[in-house]
């Protein structure tokens, strides 16, 4: 990776977050070029990185190994129409938008000796932004073992990322992980208001709470048994926590969790129909 030329097209959120993730990783600042509308925004970008920021798609693109297409995904078509004349060859296309199909990008970003272009889809989530991720990633046909390792790399500078066998299954990776920093936000919102209703102040149910969620994730994700077992532990027999557990599955909490997450994979699978046309 660290003698890869990175692009990124769209020099907003996600891509600063990738860019600070390669840069903390090693990637010399030489390497990689970013391309975005703002001059205010390049001109951030460029201070935060010390990369070059330019106000060109094209000129962003020149000599370019690894393209990532950080557009949102409204602008992504007339994006990509517009690039393809610039894109090497070989260039690995990595689109991090939401609800684009790869067959829409294959279409826009034109063929190479009748071949579509080397693409990886990819559904990263906003903790990637703190170097915590969590993303799904998807290669069409086109993708060398060597472009998956450089897709991987890429993606892994900001926390875990995981292949699919399916593109059908990004709508569940966004089911789950994409939308689901949101899900643990409200369950934090939730346990801070009931934290008040029994008497906390506002600020130590919330400090507890959001405490709570770190430590959890923390021990879920260092131990070697599953989150299952690990509650199964903590709930002792009759106990406080048995109490809250059982008012949650008696309520349940495990089918409107399948509902909720089963309707952010309907919608994605809905808005990848609008926006790839
Ligand atoms: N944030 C997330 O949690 C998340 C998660 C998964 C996937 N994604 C995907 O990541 C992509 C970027 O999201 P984001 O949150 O980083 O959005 P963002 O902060 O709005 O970044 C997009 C950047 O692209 C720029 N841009 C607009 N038109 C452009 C053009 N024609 N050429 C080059 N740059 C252009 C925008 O500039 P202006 O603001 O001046 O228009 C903006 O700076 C989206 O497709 C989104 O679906 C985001």
């Amino acid at each position: 990776m660290s003698s890869t030329r990175i692009a990124f097209i769209g020099a907003g959120n996600m891509a600063a977050s990738l860019i600070g993730g390669l840069r903390a990783k090693g990637v010399p600042a030489g390497n990689i070029r970013a391309s975005d509308p703002g001059a205010e925004q390049r001109a951030k970008i460029a201070a935060e990185h010390g990369i070059e920021v330019v106000g060109d798609n094209a000129s962003a693109v020149a000599g370019a190994d690894v393209v990532v297409l950080a557009v949102k995904p409204q602008v992504m078509k007339d994006v990509c129409l517009a690039l393809a004349p610039a894109l090497t060859d070989n260039a690995l296309i990595v689109s991090i938008a939401a609800g684009i199909p790869c067959a829409s990008l294959e279409r826009w970003l034109g063929e190479v000796n009748g071949q579509p272009r080397a693409i990886v889809r990819c559904m990263p989530n906003t903790p990637a932004l703190v170097g915590l991720g969590a993303s799904g990633l998807y290669p069409n046909a086109s993708v060398s073992a060597a472009q998956r390792e450089q897709a991987q790399q890429l993606l892994s500078a900001v926390g875990i990322a995981l292949w699919l066998d399916e593109e059908r299954q990004i709508d569940a990776v966004t089911a789950v992980s994409g939308s689901g920093p949101a899900y643990f936000f409200l369950l934090m919102e939730a346990m801070t208001a009931a934290g008040e209703k029994l008497g906390l102040s506002r600020e130590v149910a919330g400090q507890l709470a959001r405490q709570t969620a770190l430590g959890a994730a923390q021990m879920a994700t260092t131990s070697d048994v599953d989150p299952a077992e690990l509650r199964r532990r903590v709930t002792s027999p009759k106990g406080t926590t048995e109490a809250a557990i059982t008012t949650f599955q008696a309520n349940g909490f495990e089918a409107l969790v399948e509902k909720a997450v089963g309707a952010a994979d309907h919608r994605s699978a809905e808005l990848a129909e609008q926006l790839g046309r």
